[in-house]
């Protein structure tokens, strides 16, 4: 059996990886979002467990990982999956507030809660870490300042924490989605690889061989040419 903590678990991606996780007997899950009442549907569909938790919050992204230790007995994996893209502003235009808040997100947290598995999982000398990366982080935008930059230090992140953990027996995997037709944007974008697919990915690379790390698994739609 095989203990997940899962963020960004209410929607989109996150909400398919419990979903296909929670159809095979070996996981329990743990996920998390912000809106209750869809953490609610999930955990009556799929049978996980899990807690809601604003990941802006450094303390409460600390106390998201007890809680779900405390629920799970043990973390083996944390797939940090949650994420935003709200600002797609010209830098001129881009107030400190949407810095803030994307770092908070898109960056803090997954290294906090990176940071709690590595004390429990480097002593076992075992675990996976899943950083949720994109192919932003593969290029630049215009108008993509935030998110871009917060992906491409995410990233960096995800490799330095790979080469700490791989000797310590903790695989950490980056996994870098091209567009994916979820609520992450106003607009349908059915060109783009459903939800179901972007979690199917995230799977193959938690279930390779116990030899194999998928340091960097990147994947995309057949019309996203950014490469
Ligand atoms: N969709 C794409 O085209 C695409 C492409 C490449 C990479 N990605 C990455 O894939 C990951 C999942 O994206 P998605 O497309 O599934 O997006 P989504 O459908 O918008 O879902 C985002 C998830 O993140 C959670 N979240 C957002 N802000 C949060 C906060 N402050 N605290 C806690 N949870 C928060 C949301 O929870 P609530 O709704 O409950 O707040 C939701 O469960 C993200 O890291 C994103 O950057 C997406």
């Amino acid at each position: 059996m095989q203990n997940i903590l899962i963020t960004g678990a209410t929607r989109g991606i996150g909400r398919e990886v419990v979903r296909q996780l929670t159809e095979s007997d070996g996981y329990r899950i743990f996920a998390s979002g912000r809106d209750g009442a869809l953490l609610d549907a999930l955990k009556s569909e799929t049978g996980c467990v899990g807690a809601t938790c604003d990941l802006s919050d450094a303390e409460a992204v600390v106390g998201l990982y007890a809680k779900a230790q405390a629920e799970l007995g043990q973390v083996d994996v944390l797939i940090n999956n949650a994420g935003f893209n709200r600002t797609k502003t010209s830098v001129a235009e881009t107030p400190v507030q949407a810095l803030d808040d994307s770092y908070a997100v898109n960056y803090r947290a997954a290294y906090l809660l990176a940071r709690e598995a590595m004390k429990e999982m480097e002593p076992r000398q075992s675990g996976q870490i899943v950083n949720v990366v994109s192919t932003m982080a593969k290029t630049t935008g215009a108008n993509y300042s935030v998110y871009c930059a917060m992906k491409h230090a995410l990233a960096a992140f995800t490799a330095c924490l790979a080469k700490e953990a791989g000797p310590r027996g903790v695989k950490v995997i980056g996994i870098y989605p091209g567009g994916v037709d979820t609520d992450f944007r106003p607009e349908d974008r059915p060109q783009y690889l459903k939800p179901s697919s972007a979690a199917k990915m995230i799977l193959y690379a938690l279930t390779a061989p116990d030899d194999v790390v998928v340091h960097e698994l990147v994947y995309r739609p057949m019309v996203e040419l950014n490469f």
